[in-house]
Formats: structure tokens, sequence, C-alpha cells
């Protein structure tokens, strides 16, 4: 078994994301962990990683089911200077670098679903959970990114609830993968992303989620508790939200809710 403290910390030495690394045989969530670390003074680009997680926390309060010994489960520390109704491009520009990184691996379709669904041939094969903490100013004062990714589950093993709409980079390769591998290019990757989001903005990262979105030109239904918002999709604002076009061609900005493509 590579995939463990020691390995992971001669990999990452140095590096801006994962020079300082948390790693747990079990915990809750990565994310819960990696909040209480931060709100303590945890710098820039610490990085908590477990090898399963007992709570871990899906989008809209739903579990992500985190077996141990297969996937990444990971949260990145992040000290932005932005403004807090950016934060959602970093959940944007981390759903690029996964995407990125997996189409180095599998043949097939590597897409984004949004707001921050990884797939690939049409299954969910990471999820990203991205919490913030403002100061009282109303800056920034740190983002949590957390990351998970099905590496080498079998669809087998998925609960039944999932098993039909869930992959793993294992399934589509053909081939176990690596973790120690795949963890230290998914954070280089990330540290790419994120210093040209803060460098040159996010319009080249924007394009590139674009490129990936199979959803542009389609009409589509977000559902977020009890409303539904229909339309044709447009793209995405610098905030994160959704542009689509309703029936009447106004146009409209939804910001939260789940999405799906529906027959014309
Ligand atoms: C989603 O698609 O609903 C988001 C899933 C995010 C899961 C990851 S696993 C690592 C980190 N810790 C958590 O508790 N959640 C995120």
């Amino acid at each position: 078994m590579d995939f463990n403290q020691k390995n992971l910390a001669v990999r990452l030495a140095g590096k801006r994301i994962g020079n300082n690394i948390h790693f747990f045989t079990e915990v809750e969530s990565t994310n819960d962990v990696l909040f209480r670390l931060a709100r303590d003074g945890a710098p820039h680009g610490t990085v908590v990683i477990a090898e399963c997680q007992t709570k871990g926390k899906g989008r809209l309060n739903r579990e992500w089911q985190s077996p141990p010994g297969c996937n990444i489960y990971t949260s990145i520390a992040l000290r932005p200077p932005i403004e807090p109704v950016y934060a959602p491009q970093i959940t944007l520009m981390t759903g690029v670098a996964v995407a990125d990184l997996l189409s180095e691996y599998c043949t097939g379709a590597v897409t984004l679903k949004w707001p921050n669904d990884v797939q690939i041939e049409g299954k969910k094969v990471c999820g990203i959970l991205a919490e913030m903490s403002a100061s009282a100013e109303g800056s920034v004062d740190f983002v949590v990114v957390g990351i998970g990714i099905n590496v080498n589950i079998r669809k087998k093993d998925f609960e039944e609830s999932i098993r039909d709409m869930a992959t793993s980079v294992a399934e589509e390769a053909g081939h176990n993968i690596s973790r120690l591998d795949l963890t230290v290019k998914l954070f280089d990757r990330f540290d790419e992303l994120y210093t040209r989001l803060l460098d040159s903005g996010f319009g080249s990262i924007k394009d590139a989620w674009l490129s990936y979105c199979d959803m542009v030109g389609k009409q589509a239904r977000v559902i977020f508790k009890n409303d539904i918002e229909s339309g044709k999709v447009l793209g995405i604002d610098d905030f994160g939200a959704l542009v689509i076009s309703d029936k009447k061609g106004k146009i409209r900005r939804v910001i939260a809710g789940d999405a799906s493509v529906v027959k014309e």
C-alpha cells in the first residue's frame, strides 16, 4: 500500500498545495477536519486526506459514500485574496482541474455538469464541495475545497442507490490506478489553475469549463427544494450561476440546485 502519509509527504514536499499534509485512516469528513484546522490558522495549501470517511458530505446535505482502500477523499485549504461572491469560481476551477486530469486516464468523454459534477460518459466520477469562512470585514478568510474521486471502486461495490449513476476511473480506464500518482497530479493541476485564476482572471477557466459542459444549448431543468426552473442553457456567469433562457426568452440566473437535460 503506497497511499500513506510518508509517500505523499515525499512526493508533495515543497509544493504550494500539499506541502502540509494531514493523513487519516478514518475521519467523519475531511472538509470538517480541515475547516477546524483552517480556523486555527492552517496555512494556504494545507491538505487533509483520508482513507475513508464516516460522514462524507455531499452537496445539499447529501451523503458522499466513502468506503476505505479505493478512492480519494481530500480537502484543500485556500486563502484567496478575493471577495466572497467570487468564491464559486474556485469550485468551477476545481472541476476543470479534475476534468483535465481524468481526461489523461480515460478514453470516454469527460464532462462537467453544473454546478460541480465531473462525469465520464454521463456517470458521476467526482464531486466537489467548497465551504467558505468570511471575515467580519467581508473578505474571504479561507475556503476549504473538498474533492471526492471514485478511483478504484468497482461498479458492484457502489451502494445500489447510486450504482447506475456512478462510475470510477478504474472502471473507465479498465485497470486500477495509483491513488498516490493521481493525488499528486491533482494537486499540481489544481495549483496551476488556481494560479491562473488569480493572475489572469476567470475568463480562460470559464471557457475551459464550458468546453467540458455538454448542457450548453440544451433544454434543462434545475430543481432546488420546491422550485423548478426550466430553459435553454446559455452558459455560466462570473458568479458561478447557470444562465438560462426561459420559454418566454427571459434570461434567468440559477444559483443552486440539481440540473438535468430534458428532451425538447
Ligand atoms: C457532491 O457532489 O455532492 C460533493 C461531494 C464532495 C465529496 C468530498 S469527499 C472529500 C470532502 N469531504 C467531504 O465530506 N466531502 C468532500
